[in-house]
């Protein structure tokens, strides 16, 4: 008897379950002897309160197209994971008391970052763990991609191209906000895809004078309007040279809802122009996985089964070079991917005539 245990860890994204489902179908087209899956639901804390059910194959059935998570997720971040709970209860070892107690085999993970931590401290605490890679911000280590980033970025771009319509009619400056954390992948391919004038990226940081130059010399190219993408983390130059302590302490005072709204802010009272900020949000994360994820998340899915019919744990499935590729969790766990200012892609952005406020 095979006993599998997943859970889906940190913010949701498209293509989980598409995921998910793929586990499933290749450990069932595939094992030798009977299995069981067993899902915890809302992530870790399913598992730290034994909160889970027994999976079959209906719970699978109609899934690959379906957004959000059939386990349900939640954060716990790392950071507390060693902390007592509320009543005092030992996390960690009641995860491992509930791994043991329900005899698993191997607990798959999907999630990101911080969710990659845990599973690296499980994996070191001796479970049997494979992760796979959830986000829509495509900051994880270790893989070129993640699933989850491509329907994000159709979505945002998306959003994007609605604004072109009502911004060239209005011959005002728009500001889109998206998502990503503090990475600027999801701005930036959104940003290029949806023509975006200004693609303001948290690895870039901006001088806002800069940004008014790029819109007046749209202006006096005659273009009624710019539109202008930011990344949830853009930062200024000057922020970006604050200690972290300062920084907190800037943020702490904060009178606006968000940084698009501070460059808005500036704009207007620099220039006089009219400028609206929009903010698509959770709107990225949601819905069903664009074809790409659904492949991706399936191959992915495919990849773990198979290591798990091989009994090879501690790894993240991870995707290099066009290639499916096993990185050990100690690896990923800690460390952030981030745009390369110097990549190829932004260089030709900046060759398009994109600006990116530097
Ligand atoms: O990590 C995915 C993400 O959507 C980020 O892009 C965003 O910063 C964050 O999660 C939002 O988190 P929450 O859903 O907890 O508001």
């Amino acid at each position: 008897m095979l006993r599998i245990g997943m859970l889906t860890s940190g913010g949701d994204c498209q293509a989980l379950n598409a995921a998910m489902r793929g586990v499933v179908k290749c450990i069932y087209n595939n094992a030798k002897e009977p299995v069981e899956f067993y899902g915890f639901e809302d992530g870790y804390k399913g598992l730290i309160y034994s909160k889970f059910r027994m999976l079959t194959d209906k719970d699978f059935s109609g899934i690959l197209t379906r957004g959000g998570t059939i386990l349900g997720t939640s954060r716990v971040p790392f950071k507390t994971i060693r902390e007592p709970d509320a009543n005092g209860l030992d996390k960690v070892a009641a995860m491992k008391q509930n791994y043991y107690k329900l005899q698993l085999d191997c607990l798959v993970m999907l999630g990101g970052n911080g969710s990659t931590k845990t599973a690296n401290l499980l994996s070191e605490e001796g479970l049997n763990v494979i992760t796979l890679p959830k986000t829509i911000d495509n900051d994880l280590w270790g893989t070129d991609m993640t699933f989850g980033f491509q329907s994000a970025v159709d979505i945002a771009t998306t959003a994007i191209d609605q604004i072109h319509t009502t911004a060239s009619s209005h011959g005002r400056v728009f500001i889109v906000e998206i998502m990503g954390h503090k990475v600027g992948f999801l701005p930036l391919n959104a940003g290029m895809a949806g023509g975006a004038d200004i693609i303001l990226i948290p690895e870039i940081p901006y001088d806002i004078n800069k940004v008014i130059d790029k819109i007046e010399e749209r202006d006096a190219k005659g273009s009624r309007f710019t539109i202008i993408v930011a990344a949830e983390g853009a930062i200024s130059k000057e922020d970006a040279k604050l200690s972290k302590k300062e920084y907190q302490k800037k943020l702490a005072n904060y009178k606006f809802p968000s940084v698009s709204y501070e460059i808005a802010d500036a704009i207007s009272r620099k220039t006089g122009r009219e400028v609206r900020v929009t903010v698509p949000g959770h709107v990225q994360r949601g819905g069903e996985p664009c074809p790409y994820d659904r492949v991706f998340a399936s191959r992915l899915g495919a990849e773990a089964g198979e290591m798990i019919l091989d009994k090879e744990f501690g790894y993240m499935v991870g995707y290099k070079n066009r290639e499916m590729v096993k990185v050990p969790l100690k690896d990923v766990a800690g460390k952030l991917k981030t745009v390369d200012p110097n990549s190829d892609i932004i260089k030709e952005a900046r060759m398009l005539g994109i600006s990116f406020g530097d």
